[in-house]
């Protein structure tokens, strides 16, 4: 990784309210790019996806995932908190960690049904938007760019082709043991793309002023390269406040 610029470092210590947005489907290298930068910049991470990935999981365990109003009182009822450290979101719900268990292959499964219930939006992005006021952080997801920071100082859509994105995947459920495979991945991915590209409320799609780029033939290295000269053009015209 290139050494941090001394603009960068400036930029970090002495700029207030920058919101970096970057969405994109799932696989695409959002977490990736969005945890290098905020660690680099020493901004907050915000994983949208976690929020969501939180409430599917509670839904799932208590049984409710199919009763709609059950999963909407859920959600606006439970305490959740997004604690960032040492490059990894740490989820906790009513103080309960989940962070391990909002990644299983039955929380992915169900996670983009539970996110198109408008409520459980409302609820979510209302606590994103709060996080957003203190300024200087990196949020990820699918409509941070459009709907939670429309006014984001930057906005990136992040894509990668869906044969990237399974391999991707699949090496991190290896890395973790998880028996699975390319096959199973790639269905799931697809039928999640398909879920939050084509739902009514907040479909993952690219902001007219975001910048697209597709990483399916970069390293994250190189990923974090072209982001992080975009974001340097970008601090650059911000003033001090
Ligand atoms: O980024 P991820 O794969 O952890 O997100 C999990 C799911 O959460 C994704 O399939 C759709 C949903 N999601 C959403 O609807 N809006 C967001 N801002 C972030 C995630």
């Amino acid at each position: 990784m290139q050494p941090q610029p001394y603009f960068l470092i400036f930029a970090s210590q002495m700029l207030k309210k920058i919101i970096i947005a970057i969405d994109g489907p799932a696989g695409s290298g959002k977490s990736t790019a969005a945890k290098n930068i905020a660690q680099k910049l020493g901004f907050t991470y915000l994983d949208t996806g976690a929020m969501y990935r939180a409430i599917t999981f509670i839904a799932l365990r208590n049984g409710i995932a199919e009763n709609i109003p059950a999963v909407i009182e859920m959600a606006r009822r439970i305490k959740l908190k997004l604690r960032f450290e040492n490059g990894v979101t740490r989820v906790f719900v009513d103080d309960e960690e989940v962070t391990e268990q909002i990644r299983t292959s039955e929380v992915n499964g169900k996670v983009s049904d539970i996110s198109r219930i408008p409520e459980v939006r409302a609820e979510l992005v209302k606590i994103q938007k709060r996080m957003g006021e203190e300024g200087n952080i990196v949020a990820e997801g699918r409509d941070v760019t459009t709907v939670v920071f429309p006014k984001a100082d930057l906005k990136i859509f992040l894509t990668a082709s869906i044969d990237i994105r399974t391999k991707r995947r699949l090496k991190e459920f290896q890395d973790k043991n998880i028996p699975t495979t390319f096959e199973e991945v790639k269905a799931n991915l697809e039928k999640r793309d398909r879920i939050d590209s084509g739902r009514e409320i907040s479909p993952l799609k690219k902001a007219d002023d975001a910048i697209e780029f597709d990483n399916s033939a970069l390293t994250p290295e190189q990923d974090y390269e072209f982001l992080h000269k975009k974001i340097d053009e970008i601090l650059k015209d911000k003033k001090p406040s």
